[in-house]
This record gives structure tokens, sequence and C-alpha cells, in this order.
């Protein structure tokens, strides 16, 4: 499209003037802003350009291989992944509060992140995918950023970084428009919401790995069915939690006390209502099969029909 190619052109321009010969930073988180912001700042000034991508290990099934085959294999940036699993996996042992997990999983992404914009020499500029709702919500929780004030206040007091926010003037949709025409695949472009916490806020209670597990292999199948039907792109958002009940089941001839998995899907324009998505009842029961049969100790499927308010998107 015309006014997209002018766009990228413009501010290929204007990052260029800006940077100079110096050096550029970007967090990655592989949600669309930070992506479709490391693929513009990379046209402009290519290896100058060093992404860090902090794998805290509560990503999606395939999240965490889709981001390296991209950045890394496709556009070949610099690119480091941190491999930070068991660092928060440790942090977050034994906490069970919500608001507690989602504290501890912000300030060790930055703590992570600064570990090893540390270890970076000659670095004067970050780039952020801040977009037009950030500007005008500063602070909203469907935010992927890390705000501004955040990323410069925890970094290490001997770098100072200039930021680079080219996005503030798009709206989400432009913004898919631009990852489009930089050559993003469609799987980054059109990505669900997904919170910053990840898949930590949706192991209700304590997050252990085989909860993770449960939930991402879930999680998968409930992607792979919207996808296979068509309505993917028609559902905002859709995911899977693990309420951490158990409860009575039969398998075989005998009694199984297993836990129970939550589908969650809803229609929503910003976040901040949403009401319960009518999944067709045969794909809901080719989901649910699909999820007894394949995950193992989940004997149970419960959809939530609850709209936002008075319920929330995420079940923490
Ligand atoms: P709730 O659960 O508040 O979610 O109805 C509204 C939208 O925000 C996302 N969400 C978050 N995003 N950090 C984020 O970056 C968070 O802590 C967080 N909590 C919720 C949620 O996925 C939904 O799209």
């Amino acid at each position: 499209e015309w006014t997209m190619k002018y766009f990228v052109d413009m501010e290929v321009e204007r990052i260029r003037n800006t940077v100079g010969d110096k050096n550029v930073l970007c967090a990655l988180s592989g949600g669309v802003d930070s992506s479709v912001v490391a693929a513009l700042v990379h046209k402009a000034i290519g290896k100058q350009l060093t992404c860090i991508f902090v794998d805290h290990g509560l990503l999606r099934k395939g999240e965490a291989d889709s981001v390296v085959e991209t950045f890394q294999g496709k556009f070949n940036m610099n690119f480091i992944k941190v491999d930070a699993k068991d660092r928060f996996l440790g942090k977050l042992k034994g906490v069970t509060d919500p608001e507690q997990k989602r504290k501890i999983i912000g300030n060790e992404f930055i703590y992570v992140f600064d570990d090893e914009a540390a270890k970076l020499e000659g670095i004067d500029y970050l780039a952020q995918g801040t977009i037009y709702a950030d500007v005008i919500e500063s602070g909203t929780a469907t935010s992927e950023t890390i705000k501004s004030h955040h990323n410069v206040g925890g970094l290490p007091e001997d770098m100072e970084f200039e930021l680079i926010e080219p996005l503030t003037a798009l709206f989400k949709d432009e913004v898919r428009k631009l990852g489009l025409e930089l050559g993003l695949p469609e799987e980054i472009v059109w990505r669900q919401p997904f919170p910053g916490p990840g898949l930590g806020i949706r192991v209700l209670g304590e997050v252990t790995e085989e909860k993770l597990k449960i939930v991402r292999e879930s999680d998968w199948i409930l992607r792979e069915e919207i996808a296979k039907a068509g309505l993917d792109r028609d559902i905002w958002q859709y995911f899977t939690v693990l309420p951490n009940i158990r409860s009575v089941g039969k398998r075989d001839e005998k009694r199984t006390y297993d836990h129970a998995i939550g589908i969650r899907a809803v229609h929503s324009v910003d976040g901040m209502t949403s009401d319960w998505a009518r999944i067709p009842w045969d794909l809901l029961e080719k989901i649910s099969t699909r999820i007894t049969d394949e995950v193992e100790h989940v004997n149970r499927v419960v959809y939530d029909i609850t709209a936002k308010p008075p319920g929330t998107i995420e079940w923490e």
C-alpha cells in the first residue's frame, strides 16, 4: 500500500538521521508492537540495532521459536535471546497472590534485561513500540510495551538512553499493515493480545513447570482448532487457564482425580470490556475431547461465559 511505503521511507530516513553512527537497543517481546518497531529500525540501520529477547519461560507453545526464527533467522538481526526460565520460576516459587506474581515477573523482566544490556557497549538509543493507544492511555494494562519510565529508570545509572518511538502516531490496524509491509510473518502481525506476565497468570496460584505444561498444551490445542475453524481473526482473545482445582473423573473404568481446564474466548475492542465468544458447540466439543485425550492430568473442561464486567478477561 502506498501510504505504508511512504511511512516506511520517511521513518527510515528519520531514524537514520537521528541515530547516525550510534547504536540502538530494543526489547523484543514477540508481540506486534515491539516486533514492528524492531523490523522498522532494522530496515533503517541494520546491524546498528541489537534486540534482546527475554524468554521468561511463561510463553505459549512455539512462541519463542517463532521469534528466534523470524528475527535471528529471517531478518538476521543482532539478536540476543536470554533463557531466563529458571530465574523466573525460582522467583515465583511458593508465590500464590496474583498481584505479587505480576510484580515479581515485571521486576524480574527489567533485571534480566538490564543485566544483558549492561554487557553491551556503545548503545545510545532505546527503540520502543509505543503506539497511539499507549500515548493517550499511558499505563493501560493492555500495553505490551514497557513504559519508558520503567525502562529508563530500571537501567543501570551509567547507561542513559534516548528513546526512539516511531509508532506513536499509529493505530493497531496500521501497526499490523506496517508489519506486513516490512515482511513480518502473519503469525506475528496477527498475534492476539498476550499479557506481559504470560502463562504465569493463567496458572492460578503457584506456578510450577508441570502446571505450565498443562496450560501450554491445552492452549495449543485450542489455538489449533480455532485456527482450523477459521475463527482466529474473529475472536479477539482466546486461551486456556488452569484454575488449580481437581475433580473426580473416570477413564478406562478407573476413577481419576485430576485437573480441570477453563477455556476463555472473548470479543472485545480494547480489552476494557468484553463479551464471551459464542464458539459453535461442535467445535467446543472437539476442543474439549482433544484436551482431555491429549493433555495429561486433565479430566474436565469448562467454558467461561462471563462478560467483563463483572469478570475480567484473565482469571488473575
Ligand atoms: P483483564 O484481565 O484485566 O485483561 O480484563 C484485559 C487485557 O489486558 C491483558 N492483561 C495484561 N497485559 N500485563 C499485560 O501486559 C498484565 O499484567 C495484564 N493483565 C491483563 C489481558 O490479556 C487482556 O487482553
